[in-house]
């Protein structure tokens, strides 16, 4: 999970229990650290690095800013995570929400009609267009 500050993560009082779960790893890390924040600091990305994935047994659900999207997909693809296997949550400006003004439109799908959640491999040519 990456956020601006410490005090922007959700479900702060339950990391400790997950990280004591011994199927579960937390990466957290923050763009501005507090004095008492002992994690990472930068963009979620680079978390990564840190992770083992075996891209036979991954899927990779994710959701914030598009652009963070972007290059977490590539990230993943690059370690072998196939596009459908990763899912993407889509949260566009919505107006009509009857797939009729075109606002929340990504080439041939409207969010507000067929998402908001989505297939990478359903998705990836129109997303990795910029400004689309
Ligand atoms: S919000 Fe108008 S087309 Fe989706």
């Amino acid at each position: 999970m990456g956020v601006k500050t410490p005090k922007d993560l959700l479900y702060r009082e339950r990391f400790r229990a997950w990280e004591r779960h011994p199927n579960t790893e937390v990466y957290l890390t923050v763009d501005h650290p507090d004095k008492a924040w002992k994690y990472n600091v930068g963009v979620v990305t680079n978390l990564f690095d840190q992770v083992e994935i075996d891209p036979r047994h991954s899927i990779a659900m994710m959701c914030g800013p598009e652009i963070m999207m972007r290059y977490t997909a590539r990230s993943l693809l690059s370690r072998g995570i196939a596009a459908d296997r990763i899912y993407v949550s889509l949260e566009r400006n919505m107006k009509c929400a009857i797939a009729f003004c075109g606002h929340c439109q990504l080439g041939p799908t409207f969010v507000c009609r067929e998402g908001p959640v989505y297939r990478y491999d359903r998705i990836q040519p129109w997303f990795e267009t910029r400004e689309i």
